[in-house]
Parts: C-alpha cells; structure tokens; sequence
C-alpha cells in the first residue's frame, strides 16, 4: 500500500485526517512529529482499527537539523523497501505563539521556523520521491488574506522578506506582533505551494502542490499558547455564534480534518494543483486566496530567500525540478 507521510498527523485535525486516509483511502501512514509518545499512541490506535502499517519518525519542524535527520529516516526506508512508495506528503504541523518572541535552535522566529521553514525543507528534501501523481498539501489558513473577516484580526507582514520574517525582533527592533507572524507565515505557505505548483508544471513532474484553510477550527490544541481565560471563552457556544455572524470562516475539527485527507487522496481533487481549497460552514470548497498570495515575483523572491535560509546544499537540490 502506498503511504503519505504527515507532520501533526496525530492530533487536532491532523488525527481525523490520519484517520480517514487509513480507514477509507487504505493508505499507510508516516506520522512526523516532535512527541514520539503521544505519536506512538496514536499509531497503535491506527494500526489496531484500521489494519495499516504506520510508521513514525521525530521531526521537530522547526529545526532544520531535526527536519534532515526525519527526512534520512524516511529515504532510507524507502530504500529499503520498507515504504512501498511515497504518495504523499502533508505539511499539517503549526503554531499560534503568545508572549514574547521567541526563536528556534537555528535562530529564526518559532512561528516562520516552525509553519513554513521546515516544511519547505521537507518538502524540498522529499520531492524528488514523490511518486507519479502524489499530493503535497499544506495547511494554511484564512488569516493570510487580509481582505477576509478572518485575515482583518491579524493582518499580514506584507512588506517584510523571508530574511527579516526569520530575524524579526533582532538588533533592538520592534518584533513583528505573533498574530503577525502567523498568519504571514500562512500566506509565505501558500505563496511556496503555488510557485511549487508552476515548477513541477515546468518540468512536466505529475506531481500536485495544493493549500488548504481549515477555517477557525475549535477543540484543537490550537489555541494552547493562548491565555486560559482565551482557551475558554473559544470553546463556549456564544464565541461561535459571534465569530459565524461577523463572517469568520468556520472549520469543524472533524470536518476539516477529513477535507485536508480528501484533498491528499480522493480522486476528485486530482487535478488539485495550484488551488486553494476551504474548510468552510461545513463545506469544502475551491476559492481564492488573497492577491498578494499570487505575487509571481514575490514568491520568486521568497524561494531563492528560503533557500539560504534553510542552507540548502548543492547535493540537496531537486534534480526534477527547475
Ligand atoms: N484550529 C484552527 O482554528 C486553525 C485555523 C487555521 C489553520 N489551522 C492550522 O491547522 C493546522 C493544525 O492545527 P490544529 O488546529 O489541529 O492544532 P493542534 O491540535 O495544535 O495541532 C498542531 C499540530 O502541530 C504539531 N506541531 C506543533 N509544533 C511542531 C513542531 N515544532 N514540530 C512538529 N510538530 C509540531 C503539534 O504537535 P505536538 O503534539 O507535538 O504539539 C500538533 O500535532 C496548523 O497548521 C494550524 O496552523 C488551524
């Protein structure tokens, strides 16, 4: 059976996800993560329902040497044998930080290192062994588009680079404020998919590159880092309401978790790559993302930016892709 390998596979929306790609799509399963406990308990609660082998590998993803070293493991499974083939990859893992900047063992902001860096990484390290017609999804969000209700709370560093996103807060500057920093790291995600996309096109790699919003998505660990008084009120009926009358875009962790998986499995969403797709209202739908999102230049910019940024070595590069 073919497997798809996912980062935060084993909780919030990454678990129902995981679920449904073993239980109706029959896939096996690379579940990549930084708790290889709560990872392991969740493989064996996979592997006994739904009979699927399931591996897992520890990635913190916002460490590019903890990244590589995840993406050793799986290469050298693969040449083992022991994958029959990797179909997919899903770029699920993320963080809403709260308090002061904090920064990752390579020095760059936690929010960009952890969302978008390593997954550009993985991805990057991977691409090569994708098989023909394989997925990579990456999960955004809907606080990338500054036009939408959803983006209006945060509102996107739109004038920063790649470089100053990672070294924010440096050299005695004002750091870019967490709400910032997430949901700028959600449109640089998108921004890399699409350019992903227009490079596997050019070299003619059957390979899709798809984003996805889940939409504002309660009973999650999303909101950990928030303030408990935070965590509670988003949890109450009332909250909800008032989010769905002042137009934010709603998710449903089960829901959403299913739409991510669809969009990496189901036939359907084949001819998927280079879309955006939303969890919204409990619908999965095709929509666009924000202007800046399509920025050709900028994401251009923001490639050449993250490779420096990530140290991509000569002997690192695809050698399908442009
Ligand atoms: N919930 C929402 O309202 C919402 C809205 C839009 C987008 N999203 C996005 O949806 C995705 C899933 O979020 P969720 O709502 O399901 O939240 P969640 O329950 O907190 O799941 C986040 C997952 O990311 C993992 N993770 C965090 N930092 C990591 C790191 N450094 N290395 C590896 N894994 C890491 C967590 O693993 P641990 O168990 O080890 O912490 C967890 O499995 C995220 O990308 C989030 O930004 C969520």
């Amino acid at each position: 059976m073919p497997t798809i390998l996912i980062t935060g596979g084993h909780s919030g929306l990454g678990s129902e996800c995981s679920k449904l790609l073993a239980s109706t799509y029959h896939y096996n399963l690379i579940l990549a993560g930084r708790s290889p406990a709560k990872m392991e308990t969740f493989a064996a609660e996979l592997r006994n329902s739904y009979e699927v082998k399931v591996d897992i590998i520890e990635m913190d993803t916002s460490s590019l040497t903890s990244v590589r070293s995840g993406v050793t493991q799986c290469l050298s499974m693969l040449d083992r044998g022991e994958i029959e083939s990797l179909q997919g990859i899903i770029c699920n893992a993320g963080v809403r930080l709260n308090g002061a900047t904090t920064y990752s063992e390579d020095g760059y902001e936690t929010t960009f290192a952890t969302n978008y860096l390593g997954h550009v990484l993985l991805t990057e390290l991977l691409i090569d062994r994708v098989a023909s017609k394989g997925r990579i999804v990456f999960t955004s969000s809907g606080t990338h588009d500054p036009e939408t209700v959803d983006g209006k709370t945060m509102r996107v560093a739109a004038e920063y680079s790649a470089i100053e996103l990672a070294h924010t807060g440096k050299n005695g500057k004002k750091p870019i404020p967490n709400g910032k920093a997430y949901s700028t790291s959600k449109l640089c995600i998108i921004l890399y998919a699409y350019e992903l996309n227009r490079r596997l096109k050019k070299a003619g790699v059957m390979v899709s590159s798809i984003a996805f919003d889940p939409g504002a998505t309660f009973d999650t660990g999303f909101l950990r880092s928030m303030p408990k008084l935070v965590q509670w009120l988003a949890s109450t009926s009332f909250m909800r309401w008032v989010m769905k009358r002042s137009g934010i875009t709603l998710g449903d962790v089960v829901l959403s978790g299913q739409f991510l998986a669809k969009i990496a499995a189901d036939p359907m969403y084949s001819h998927g790559s280079g879309k955006y797709f939303q969890s919204n209202n409990g619908n999965l739908i095709e929509r666009r993302s924000s202007k800046l999102s399509y920025d050709e230049q900028r994401a251009k910019k923001l490639w050449s930016d993250t490779k420096t940024l990530v140290h991509l070595q000569e002997n690192e590069t695809s050698s399908i892709l442009p």
